[in-house]
């Protein structure tokens, strides 16, 4: 079932210096698609180290729904007997995708050109969520959907009967966008086209590729211009789900400021449309090492050493790295706060629409615990106080947003005075073992009544 749960508000306390390894779980982006793309597929799909978060179960649950065969295994270990492109049947209840804006983004693509008829639902934060962005390309294939004001969910999707592939550029650099068009793009007949000025996460590409679709991808003066012949018959395969970058993060950024601390965290992907945090980190004078280089789950990954970084400064985020670090500003704004100067952040108007408005919600838990911010629409900027400098001792709003919960439990790890979240449940979307991952490191969690 979706995570509809009852708040549960956490405080973390200053902690003694971070020391061991992190093991972060499987990345959120790659266990959806390995459980979409193996529903879709001839055969049985195995998958190791799937991500068992909510949002990614809640994806497994809709798969059954739409007539595929999803199986757990052991931990991390899953198979998925798919029912073909095109071979989706028709939900006989309500299709609920809990707090997932991947989930139901691509789960409508991967519906939209059968012709059967599926209603999307999901939890408050969803419900708020813009669909018109993968509806309205959706529609050029046929596809028609019944949503709330301003396209939001519940919403009925129609699927489109003998659709034809479409050419589509993205005005949003969305890798959502950009995999539900593919996906839809795979029942139709001829080439689907989707053209993407920036760059943005392209494990959809990989693993179409992986399941033995026709794809190219040419790099032009438009972009990335991706072509997608339609009606293949995807094979199945046997997926290696590797740790999400995203995760990672969070430990990562935890022992740049927590004095003392020296841990390293395995794995962690170096896919150039996702490591743009690490990049601005060690921009910022952090100390991570990348050990290890090599391909695992077909990402190239390293194994990361951090340790303490006491002298870190802010910078200016190029506009143009924002999608290779769109989940990352909230914790990247937390090691701002404890660097010194101002770190400026521009382009990131997508973050308004995230899980929670990221720039709000940053924004003023970082007031609160006495980090001066500046923002508009479009831009986050971060005055830092210094290793060790920011005050705390306030209670911040999450918003049913894992990343903003997740982001001031490790602000308060190095403030002054603790820090609580009104609500930590929703961590178990994205990072179901952060709470014993974090303590096992050496942090001080707890419940706050
Ligand atoms: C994701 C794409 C990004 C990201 C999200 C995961 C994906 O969203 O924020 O967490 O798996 O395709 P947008 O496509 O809306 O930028």
């Amino acid at each position: 079932m979706s995570a509809h749960a009852t708040p549960t508000p956490m405080i973390a306390h200053k902690s003694a210096p971070l020391k061991g390894e992190a093991l972060v779980p499987g990345d959120k982006s790659i266990s959806h698609r390995a459980l979409i793309f193996g529903a879709m597929a001839v055969g049985a799909t195995k998958i190791t180290g799937l991500l068992e978060g909510q949002d990614v179960l809640d994806t497994a649950r809709a798969m059954r729904a739409f007539g595929a065969e999803v199986t757990q295994h052991g931990q991390g270990a899953w198979s998925v007997r798919g029912v073909g492109v095109g071979g989706f049947s028709e939900p006989a209840d309500v299709i609920d995708c809990g707090n997932s804006g991947t989930g139901v983004r691509l789960i409508m693509g991967a519906m939209a050109t059968t012709p059967i008829t599926a209603t999307f639902t999901g939890d408050a934060s969803l419900r708020k969520r813009p669909m018109g962005r993968v509806t309205d390309p959706l529609a050029l294939f046929g596809t028609a959907a019944y949503g709330r004001t301003g396209g939001r969910l519940p919403m009925t999707v129609v699927g489109a009967k003998n659709a034809v592939g479409v050419r589509y550029a993205l005005p949003v650099a969305s890798a959502q966008v950009k995999s539900a068009v593919l996906l839809a793009g795979l029942a139709a007949r001829g080439e689907t086209v989707v053209i993407e000025r920036e760059p943005t996460r392209d494990h959809s590409e990989r693993m179409l590729l992986g399941f033995g679709a026709q794809l190219d991808v040419a790099k032009t003066g438009e972009g990335h211009v991706i072509t997608l012949i339609g009606q293949p018959e995807l094979k199945p395969q046997t997926v290696a789900v590797p740790r999400d970058p995203s995760s990672a993060a969070f430990p990562t950024c935890a022992a740049l400021i927590v004095e003392g601390s020296d841990i390293t965290v395995p794995g962690v992907s170096q896919n150039l449309t996702r490591n743009g945090l690490y990049i601005t980190l060690v921009e910022m004078g952090a100390d991570i090492e990348f050990m290890n280089p090599r391909s695992e789950g077909g990402e190239p990954v390293a194994d990361l050493r951090v340790r303490f970084s006491g002298e870190m400064t802010g910078i200016e985020v190029p506009p143009e790295r924002a999608p290779s670090m769109i989940d990352e500003y909230p914790i990247l704004s937390i090691v701002a706060a404890f660097s010194t100067g101002k770190t400026v952040m521009r382009g990131v108007k997508e973050l308004r629409v995230k899980e929670s408005d990221r720039i709000d919600a940053m924004a003023r838990g970082l007031e609160a615990c006495g980090v001066r911010i500046e923002e508009d629409e479009d831009t986050l900027i971060v005055h830092g106080t210094g290793a060790g400098g920011v005050p705390g001792g306030a209670r911040a709003a999450v918003h049913l947003d894992h990343r903003i919960a997740m982001s001031f439990l490790i602000c308060g790890m190095a403030a002054k005075a603790p820090v609580s979240v009104d609500d930590a449940s929703p961590i178990a979307t994205s990072f179901p073992i952060f709470t014993p991952l974090m303590t096992a490191l050496g942090a001080t969690l707890r419940d706050d009544i």
